[in-house]
């Protein structure tokens, strides 16, 4: 089994001959699952959006959503202090300025999670593996251990005492949802959080802490630029995207005054088809043939949004704390998403088991690269941004993912037709809980 970027022939970006065309096909298409996953973001039992399944869905399957069970979240239920590992004593736990968080490996850890499907009530049908039937629990059982130095666990008590009047704020697209819903998971675990504010398709969603007058919000804005996209509610497109390059999505920059703290991330809709605008002038494309229009390549968009983003933030005279969260890799192993592509692994990868796919290692090289250049410019402005680079880790995590289990019992009796995987989204709990280590320690480290 390869699993690798040799398998995905090199491309330039500008190009597009017919052996690159497949790429192309190929990102697009996969980044539809995106699109899916992102209005399956509905369990509520009360306020249920009365959609129906489409057949003309590109998955070919019946698409059905699955209230949570009845079950409220236990508080206080699993001992904050008393999971870490005996040898965490505080001198151990130490992060030194000069140590890395973001470079080391998974080790076992038999405290495992703060929550399970059971006592949260925020898990989105399609990442509650446990739920779901997913027969091994390993993946659960692991922590991310830096090279140089013992990253604490992450303490919602602490958390919430420390956003006490405060508000926090996911910016992005269903990776910032899946993400949120951990934090919401183990937050819960303190204190339940009141939903103050949701959109119709409950994408964009604000709660309410009430014993800590903590706000936490999550918007959905795939793009973060100004954007028209034409898709149903399964990620069928109907035409293509229309994306602004020089305007951000006034969603999310109209409320930037009302957060204290944002994380925001993005990148895999850059892959889709679009076609780009300049003041309201069409400039390119990505992967339009028979269009006649240049193609620019999603990472010429993604470096201008990213620009755009980044001087929004070093610019304004309100400054928030802002996280900025690198692209999240998926794991589809022998094929894609829509080709039978999966993902079955039990356990981690070790260093060198694995490279990052070539679109991925261009989506973060262009992070990496826009990140610096803001990083500057914020210093002179009193703008403080932080990375929260969870690519590698999350890389080495191929468990981590839903894959068949995004379905209910998906091999019960009398189901029939090829089953989806989600290589791409993660199971909850699961590897993505270990961001929230990573986000406590970027904020309490100063
Ligand atoms: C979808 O589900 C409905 C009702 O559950 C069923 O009647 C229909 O045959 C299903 N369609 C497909 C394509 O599985
Ligand atoms: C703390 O942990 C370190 C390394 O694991 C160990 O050397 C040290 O003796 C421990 N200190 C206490 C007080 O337990
Ligand atoms: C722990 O951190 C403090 C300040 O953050 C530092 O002064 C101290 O030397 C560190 N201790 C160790 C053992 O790294
Ligand atoms: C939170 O706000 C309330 C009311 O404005 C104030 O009394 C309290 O001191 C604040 N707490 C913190 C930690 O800022
Ligand atoms: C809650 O926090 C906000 C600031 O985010 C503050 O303006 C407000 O007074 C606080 N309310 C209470 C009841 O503490
Ligand atoms: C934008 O387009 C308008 C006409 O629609 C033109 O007047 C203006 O000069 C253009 N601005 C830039 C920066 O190209
Ligand atoms: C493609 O666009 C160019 C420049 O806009 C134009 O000269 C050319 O005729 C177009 N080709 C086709 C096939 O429409
Ligand atoms: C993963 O799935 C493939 C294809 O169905 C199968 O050959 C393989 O044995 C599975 N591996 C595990 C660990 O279940
Ligand atoms: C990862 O890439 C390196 C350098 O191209 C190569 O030597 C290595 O074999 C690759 N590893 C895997 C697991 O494909």
């Amino acid at each position: 089994m390869k699993f690798d970027s040799k398998n995905n022939p090199p491309f330039s970006f500008s190009s597009l001959s017919h052996k690159h065309n497949h790429v192309f096909v190929k990102f697009a298409v996969l980044s539809l699952l995106l699109g899916l996953g992102f209005r399956l973001f509905v369990y509520n039992p009360i306020q249920f959006p009365s959609e129906t399944p489409d057949p003309s869905s590109l998955l070919g399957e019946n698409v059905t959503f699955q209230p949570p069970a009845d079950t409220s979240p236990v508080s206080g239920d699993l001992p904050v202090d008393e999971s870490l590992p005996a040898s965490e004593n505080l001198t151990s736990r130490n992060v030194t300025e000069k140590c890395d968080i973001f470079t080391g490996q998974w080790v076992p850890d038999s405290s495992g999670p703060y929550y399970t499907s059971e006592t949260c009530q925020y898990v989105e049908t399609h990442q509650n593996c446990m739920k779901n039937g997913r027969p091994d629990s390993g993946y659960i059982y692991w922590r991310w251990k830096p090279s140089d130095c013992e990253l604490p666990k992450f303490d919602p008590q602490r958390f919430l005492d420390f956003m006490r009047n405060k508000s926090f704020a996911f910016i992005g697209d269903s990776i910032s949802r899946n993400h949120v819903q951990s934090l919401l998971c183990t937050l819960s675990q303190v204190e339940e959080a009141v939903q103050v504010y949701h959109d119709k398709e409950y994408r964009s969603r604000r709660w309410h802490f009430p014993s800590y007058n903590f706000t936490l919000s999550v918007i959905w804005t795939p793009f973060l630029l100004k954007a028209a996209i034409f898709e149903d509610i399964y990620g069928v497109s109907s035409g293509e995207i229309q994306l602004h390059l020089d305007k951000l999505d006034t969603q999310w920059t109209e409320q930037y005054t009302n957060f204290d703290y944002v994380i925001i991330a993005g990148g895999k809709w850059f892959l889709k088809t679009a076609i780009y605008y300049e003041n309201n002038t069409i400039k390119g494309c990505h992967y339009c043939p028979g269009k006649n229009l240049t193609e620019l390549g999603f990472d010429h968009a993604y470096r201008k949004a990213l620009q755009l983003i980044f001087n929004f933030f070093t610019s304004s005279n309100h400054k928030a704390h802002v996280l900025f969260r690198t692209t999240t890799p998926d794991h589809f192993e022998n094929g894609e998403w829509f080709s039978g592509g999966y993902c079955n692994r039990t356990g981690p990868f070790k260093e060198g088991e694995v490279n990052l796919t070539a679109v991925d290692t261009t989506l973060r090289n262009v992070e990496l690269e826009e990140f610096e250049k803001a990083v500057e410019i914020g210093s002179t402005k009193g703008a403080t941004l932080k990375l929260i680079d969870t690519t590698h880790l999350s890389l080495l995590r191929p468990d981590g993912h839903p894959g068949v289990y995004r379905e209910f019992q998906p091999f019960a009796k009398g189901k029939h037709g090829k089953l989806q995987n989600d290589c791409l989204h993660w199971c909850l709990p699961g590897p993505i809980d270990s961001w929230n280590d990573l986000v406590m320690q970027t904020l309490f480290s100063g």
